[in-house]
């Protein structure tokens, strides 16, 4: 039995199909990641894998039980931290995981000790007793995180867990999630950032305008796109007439940065083209890289289909 399951779901709101035939699942002590631009549906998928809004179709099981049809069963695995979600701004820290404990029928006791161990693990314990109204962004991600896992649930579904946070919190928030995992946990996460995609997650689904468009491990990922080459030109000047010239090939141009992405075979031809546009444009090239696609490119190369 998988952790979680969901099978062909969809969703619209008024004409918009916001999550058109998704299906995903995650396995035990896995992390898997549901990686997409703005709009793309994830936080539509999430709400419907945790039973917050009913899908028009398809199904979602947490453990085997149907969110819909055993919502209880199913939400006794689950701690969630949603994409738009405050702590109680008047209470403290400690009394937020108090509260969020008693919601989820964890005992007195248990709450305590798993509350001080928390609050220990996500930095917070000197911040434990004062008002969340005077927390930081990242001190409010880390304190629902301690939420979401004061009753010690198998499996975590976060949605967003990192955005907007700085560097340091980011990365703290990161290492849990990996710790959580070697702890046997099963994450759903999702995101837009494509490194940390790459860096967290066992496997990726890509989901783009309600459909997911690729998945694989962040390695199959590159690997599929593996005849693909980057080609990097930095000019002196700018230069026009690139697109013309390079047509037929996936083009990117900021300022007297240019990057082409072409097939292996290919890469001759295209750094033949814009030598030669440099050079009767009277333009030098200060650099030429070819490299492998990086995760964005891939990203970019997936969703530009
Ligand atoms: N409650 C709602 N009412 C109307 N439209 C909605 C609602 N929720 C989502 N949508 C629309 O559904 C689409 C998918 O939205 P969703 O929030 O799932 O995307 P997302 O991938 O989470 O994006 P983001 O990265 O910005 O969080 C968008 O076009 C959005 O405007
Ligand atoms: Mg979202």
């Amino acid at each position: 039995m998988k952790p979680i399951e969901a099978r062909d779901l969809e969703k619209s709101f008024g004409k918009v199909r916001a999550v058109n035939g998704v299906s995903l699942y995650v396995d035990k002590e896995e992390i898997f990641g549901l990686l997409g631009p703005n709009g793309a549906g994830k936080t539509t998928t999430i709400r419907m894998i945790t039973g917050i809004i009913p899908p028009d179709r398809g199904s979602a099981l947490i453990m085997g039980h149907d969110v819909l049809r055993e919502p209880m069963k199913a939400k006794a695995h689950i701690g969630v931290v949603p994409e738009i979600a405050a702590p109680y701004v008047d209470l403290s820290a400690w009394d937020n995981l108090m509260l969020a404990g008693r919601i989820y029928h964890v005992s007195d006791r248990e709450r305590k000790t798993r509350a001080k161990e928390l609050l220990e693990v996500l930095g917070l314990s000197e911040a434990a007793h004062r008002k969340v109204k005077g927390f930081s962004k990242g001190m409010r991600q880390r304190l629902l995180l301690a939420m979401a896992l004061i009753s010690d649930p198998d499996i975590l579904i976060l949605d967003e867990p990192t955005s907007g946070l700085d560097v340091i919190s980011a990365r703290m928030v990161r290492s849990i999630i990996l710790a959580l995992r070697r702890e046997g946990k099963s994450l759903l996460l999702t995101t837009h950032n494509i490194e940390e995609a790459g860096m967290l997650c066992d496997r990726i689904a890509i989901i783009n305008k309600g459909k997911i468009i690729a998945e694989g491990s962040p390695e199959d990922l590159k690997i599929s796109f593996e005849e693909f080459r980057n080609i990097r030109v930095v000019l002196e000047e700018d230069l026009g007439g690139i697109e013309r010239a390079l047509e037929g090939f996936d083009v990117l141009i900021q300022g007297r940065k240019v990057s082409i992405m072409c097939r292996q075979d290919e890469v001759d031809e295209a750094i033949r083209k814009i030598v030669k546009l440099a050079e009767s444009s009277g333009v030098r090239i200060k650099e030429i890289q070819t490299a492998g696609p990086s995760f964005e490119d891939i990203f970019m190369k997936i969703i530009g289909k």
